[in-house]
């Protein structure tokens, strides 16, 4: 008999996922000189639609072509073209395949050789120790950036919608803007935005019940969150059960339940207050937590590539199982597991004493079998990290120059 995994999963709006694996979002880094998709992600797109995933989540797209995550990221915003995310839309949405687009902006996980706007709740710095220098001291923001913050999700979110993609994520975790209003160790305002954990929330609730208004309720709206941050002070998992309670009371579609920043990178199984997280699938003990005292359908992702953990996430009440890397070196896990369930999945793992690099290079082999994937060829599982990196630091320098010049009249 088939896993519980390959069960269909109805959406509190009604609308069914045919089964519980999700891909969640991998920034790729692949947009073309537009921050527009182009042939190498409709390529790597269909190869998960028909590596049998029952949901894709886009890697995130961002709300603003002055605020990017990092070089070759794509954006959606009023005026963007929308054929090349139709293209998109319409391969990943082979094979029955349910399509979110993940919109996200980075606040103050801005990389300084990028530029731009630099924007976070209140003005404090990335504590990165000796890398700290990468990034830039962000500005505080004003009402008017707010506003201007909110309006623009909500396009992203709407000119999805038009583009064909059954719905969208709402990029709350990992340390980037929405995440910053919720952590108390970011957030030091003392108006309406900041403060108790209502007014922390109060970005995201905004932006959720906006897009719901704008596009209504047969469009899929997610979050994903982080069920903690693990830093001392931090957002934690009773802030992070306070919050889906919110998300609840608004009918959002799912939770994924994910955790760290940049500074505590538990997304990728480590931590910076010393817990300990499970070798695989890291979120599971806060994902159950939360579960079982919501009606919201929670969904966690991080460190999953076995089917028999996969079925372990299902019956622990959780409702989706998210992989990322993993379908990174084998984008049809899900239809391997059907012909053979012990088939392992795999994570790359760099050991380097130096975690910050550490967990760039962990990024640069999976962004490399991605760009594999798009060119057609067959992910290799044996690539080398220090390589990895290297390549990917030239790939970004040659990007960032070009998106430096494109917006040379914008950017500082
Ligand atoms: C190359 C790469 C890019 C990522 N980009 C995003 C992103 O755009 N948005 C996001 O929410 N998470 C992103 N993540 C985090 C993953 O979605 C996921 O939470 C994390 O990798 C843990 O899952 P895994 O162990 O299955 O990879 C990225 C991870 C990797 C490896």
């Amino acid at each position: 008999m088939a896993s519980v995994v390959f069960t269909p999963f109805t959406l509190p709006n009604g609308n069914v996922v045919k089964n519980r694996i999700a891909k969640a979002a991998m920034e790729e880094n692949m947009a073309d000189a537009n921050q527009l998709p182009g042939g190498a992600l409709f390529t790597l797109y269909r190869k998960w639609a028909e590596g049998g995933v029952g949901l894709i989540i886009t890697g995130n797209v961002m709300v603003d072509h002055l605020a990017m995550t990092g070089p070759g990221g794509l954006v959606l915003e009023a005026n963007t073209p929308l054929e090349p995310f139709k293209k998109l839309a319409a391969e990943a949405k082979q094979n029955n395949t349910r399509l979110w687009m993940q919109i996200n902006h980075p606040g103050r996980q801005v990389f300084k050789k990028m530029g731009g706007k630099v924007l976070s709740p209140s003005d404090i710095a990335l504590d990165m120790g000796k890398h700290s220098g990468l990034f830039e001291k962000p500005k505080a923001m004003t009402e008017e950036d707010i506003n201007d913050l909110i309006e623009r999700f909500v396009t992203t979110a709407s000119l999805a919608q038009q583009a064909g993609y059954d719905g969208v994520q709402i990029h709350a975790a990992h340390g980037y803007l929405l995440s910053q209003f919720l952590s108390p160790l970011t957030n030091k305002r003392k108006d309406n935005w900041g403060g108790s954990l209502e007014n922390r929330a109060r970005l995201l609730i905004t932006i959720a019940k906006k897009v719901r208004e704008k596009c209504g309720n047969a469009f899929d709206i997610a979050v994903k969150l982080n069920s903690a941050d693990f830093q001392r002070g931090g957002f934690d998992v009773n802030d992070a059960q306070q919050v889906v309670e919110m998300l609840s009371q608004l009918n959002v579609d799912l939770v994924e339940l994910s955790g760290g920043s940049y500074e505590a990178p538990a997304m990728q199984g480590r931590t910076a207050d010393e817990r300990t997280l499970s070798r695989e699938a890291y979120f599971l003990s806060f994902a159950k937590q939360i579960a079982d005292t919501t009606r919201t359908p929670i969904m966690t992702t991080g460190g999953i590539r076995r089917l028999s953990v996969a079925q372990q996430v299902i019956e622990s009440n959780v409702d989706m199982v998210g992989i990322a890397s993993a379908l990174a070196l084998t984008p049809d896990l899900p239809n391997r597991w059907l012909e053979a369930p012990d088939i392992e999945g795999v994570i790359p793992v760099v050991g380097w004493k130096d975690k910050t690099l550490a967990g760039l290079a962990t990024m640069a082999q999976v962004k490399r079998q991605l760009r594999r994937l798009g060119d057609g060829k067959k992910p290799t599982h044996n690539a080398i990290a220090l390589v990895s990196l290297i390549l990917d630091q030239l790939r970004a320098a040659k990007l960032t120059k070009r998106y430096r010049k494109q917006y040379a009249n914008e950017v500082r």
